[in-house]
């Protein structure tokens, strides 16, 4: 079986890419490697793993060929980057999703996978479920509420399409994150020996590990047709919802230095809870991973240098900035025909 990853070079898209080869299956990455060819380098060479460099939003409807589902994880993948260019933030994470999925159907592939985020459901109080209403005060949001009501209506009796609202994702990757909040904790501690922390602390969110994500797109793929078809599902667990203040305490005892902190940013009062009843109940996932392991390991690839906590790509929305100005600048270079 071979599945068509969009994203696959991203922190979660080179981290499913493995588990998915590990399991047997055919890989396709299509990926406009924003952020380099190294997060799926080292398994370029294996037969059963094939790259497509190209856009969701032009690439031709062969790269559906021999495909029997599809994992679309390819977006500009957060808030802030989102408001980088909203117009653009539409054109991927809205537009090209719904092409990637027609494009999916069209071409006979069986099943396709929406990675969405548990961000739809804005800031509200209550546990939030899968049916609860969605408030997307976001470009980002916008777009991921978008395409989850247009690719939905495409599931037929042929065509599967489920969608995964996944919490804030944590842990290790080969494209690493740190604008992620358990990531960049474990940054500021590494660096300055103090956890830093977004004002005032109360505010609540869910986490996921991202080998625990990976592994719920996995299960959706395994998983009898019906329970899956036209499904939506909080990809995460209830035990992982954490105040942040309660997060940054976690994480010192986990990697066993002293709680120090420091605050940054004005107090944020958006806060919710998520419940992941569903996925557990319908597809039996349970997370592998805790925030006091995934803390760990984090901490413990930047002690032995396989995490640079320096490197510039991972800050998603400085990555892309630096990538608008470079092509301003290039732009502008070639306009008074000085270079290339
Ligand atoms: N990381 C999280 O905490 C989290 C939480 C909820 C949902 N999500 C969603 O999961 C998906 C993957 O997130 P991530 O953290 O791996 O993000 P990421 O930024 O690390 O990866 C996204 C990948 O998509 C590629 N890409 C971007 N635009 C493209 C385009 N037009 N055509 C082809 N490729 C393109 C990038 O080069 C990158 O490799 C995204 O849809 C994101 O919104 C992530």
């Amino acid at each position: 079986m071979r599945v068509l990853v969009t994203g696959g070079a991203g922190y979660i898209g080179s981290v499913l890419v493995r588990i998915l080869l590990e399991r047997g299956y055919r890989v396709r990455c299509l990926d406009r490697f924003f952020f380099g060819f190294d997060p799926v380098r080292d398994v370029e060479d294996d037969v059963n793993f094939e790259v497509v460099k190209g856009d969701v939003r032009f690439v031709d409807g062969s790269v559906m060929d021999g495909v029997d589902a599809v994992f679309d994880l390819a977006a500009l993948s957060n808030d802030p980057t989102g408001e980088l260019d909203p117009e653009k933030t539409m054109e991927i994470n809205y537009r090209g999703r719904v092409r990637v999925a027609r494009l999916a159907r069209k071409h006979g592939v069986e099943r396709y996978v929406l990675a969405s985020s548990c961000s739809v459901y804005g800031f509200q109080d209550g546990l939030l479920r899968e049916d609860s209403e969605v408030n997307p005060l976001t470009t980002y949001a916008r777009a991921n509420v978008l395409a989850e009501r247009e690719v939905l209506p495409l599931s037929d009796g042929r065509f599967t399409v489920t969608v995964l609202r996944q919490a804030t994702v944590y842990g290790f990757s080969y494209r690493m994150r740190f604008d992620l909040a358990v990531n960049g904790m474990v940054r500021g501690f590494f660096k300055n020996g103090r956890v830093p922390i977004l004002r005032d602390g109360t505010q609540w969110r869910p986490f996921v590990h991202v080998r625990d994500t990976s592994r719920a797109f996995v299960k959706v793929l395994e998983a009898e047709r019906e329970l899956v078809d036209g499904q939506v599902f909080n990809v995460g667990s209830n035990e992982q919802n954490y105040q942040i203040f309660r997060l940054a305490e976690t994480i010192a005892d986990a990697i066993g230095l002293p709680f120090e902190y420091e605050w940054y940013g004005f107090p944020d009062h958006r806060s919710y809870r998520v419940c992941f009843d569903k996925i557990a109940g319908t597809l039996g996932f349970k997370p592998e991973y805790d925030v006091r392991r995934g803390a760990r390991e984090v901490y413990d690839a930047l002690k032995d240098g396989r995490l640079d906590p320096d490197d510039p790509r991972t800050i998603t929305v400085k990555w892309y900035k630096h990538l608008l100005e470079m092509r301003e600048f290039l732009k502008e270079i070639e306009l008074d025909g000085v270079l290339l």
